[in-house]
């Protein structure tokens, strides 16, 4: 082999590594659209926010998530069938927005009062009642890969909301929830499902009268300037459910999925680490911007609330199954056992 003449050696050598490391890094990295319906100031904007800078980190730029809040790309309803499609990777949807999917199971979580705390909601995400949910999503060409918080959901309207009655006739807007259908209808309301987006002008216009959302989501829809009250009832809960295309996901080179489910998992303890600061900040700045009266629920009126809206479970004993309510009481049940043990 004719050796290359000592004055090309290095100028061959130097192009040759240009070469080399451009074609090791021209590869397009893998593209991870990332759609969803909240504000990028919230607990979930913020962690997909996260998810990004780690996911791309450590996939050393093979990956690259590109994130579309506040509806930009698709609403509610039109997100599951572009992840389902493949026109997005990946969505954090409320777990009161699997039933139009065909996964009603999931509305267990909507159930009025179902989590007395966060120890059990997480042992129930996180535990066998969190995989087998999962599980189900399977069939729909889905995969689960986290749970996210955001907290507690308040009730709000343009008339204070204290006593079941004051509820009586009023249109509230939901989720595409069957067992938030039924809540309104309990405490007398009407329900309204109105997608994310377009709450705030339907709050406006008068189209309806109230809602409910955890503080982090009321305050940075600006839901405050459109709401006179505002009751701190702890009602209900609000979760998400992180998913991803299943044929994308089994698709993914294996060290990159591994490295997605590493970011993901360290995502996840972040954003149930901000999930209730991102609530309380937020309920600090509706009560400075002097718009909204709050009024926190006393605990002997919520009993009265818990009195009306418990019939909801049994309502749904049959829908949700017999077995994942009680394998939900049964973890709050153990918690408040432990609980009693530790005083
Ligand atoms: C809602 O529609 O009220 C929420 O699910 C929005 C969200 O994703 O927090």
């Amino acid at each position: 082999m004719k050796l290359i003449p000592g004055f090309f050696a290095p100028v061959f050598f130097f192009i040759a590594s240009l070469a080399i490391s451009s074609t090791a890094f021209s590869a397009d990295p893998i593209v991870i659209k990332f759609s969803h319906v909240v504000a990028p100031n919230t607990p979930k904007g913020k962690a997909a926010q996260k998810f990004k800078d780690l996911a791309e980190q450590y996939t050393k730029g093979r990956v690259k998530v590109e994130l579309y809040p506040n509806s930009q790309l698709y609403k509610d309803r039109e997100e599951m069938e572009a992840l389902q499609l493949g026109a997005v990777q990946m969505l954090a949807p409320s777990l009161s927005k699997f039933g139009p999917l065909g996964v009603r199971d999931f509305e267990a979580f909507d159930l009025p009062y179902i989590f007395p705390n966060k120890e059990t909601l997480y042992r129930v995400m996180d535990g066998d009642i969190g995989k087998k949910l999962f599980a189900k999503l399977g069939a729909k060409d889905i995969v689960g890969l986290a749970y996210w918080d955001n907290g507690f959901k308040q009730m709000s309207a343009n008339k204070p909301l204290r006593n079941v009655e004051d509820f009586k006739g009023l249109k509230m807007r939901i989720q595409s929830s069957k067992v938030l259908e039924a809540q309104m209808r309990a405490l007398g309301a009407s329900p309204q499902v109105i997608a994310f987006s377009e709450v705030y002008t339907a709050l406006q216009q008068g189209v309806v009268d109230g809602t409910e959302n955890p503080v982090s989501n009321f305050y940075t829809q600006k839901m405050h300037e459109v709401q006179k009250h505002l009751t701190i009832s702890d009602h209900g809960y609000l979760g998400y459910a992180v998913i991803t295309n299943k044929k994308f996901w089994d698709g993914l080179p294996q060290d990159v999925r591994a490295e997605l489910e590493k970011a993901m998992q360290e995502t996840t303890v972040y954003e149930r680490d901000i999930a209730q600061k991102e609530n309380d900040e937020a309920l600090a700045k509706v009560r400075a911007a002097g718009t909204t009266e709050v009024y926190v629920l006393p605990l002997k009126d919520r009993l009265v609330w818990q009195k009306a809206l418990l019939p909801v479970h049994k309502e749904f004993e049959q829908t949700i199954g017999k077995d994942l309510l009680y394998a939900i009481y049964n973890v709050a049940a153990q918690v408040e056992k432990e609980k009693a043990g530790k005083k």
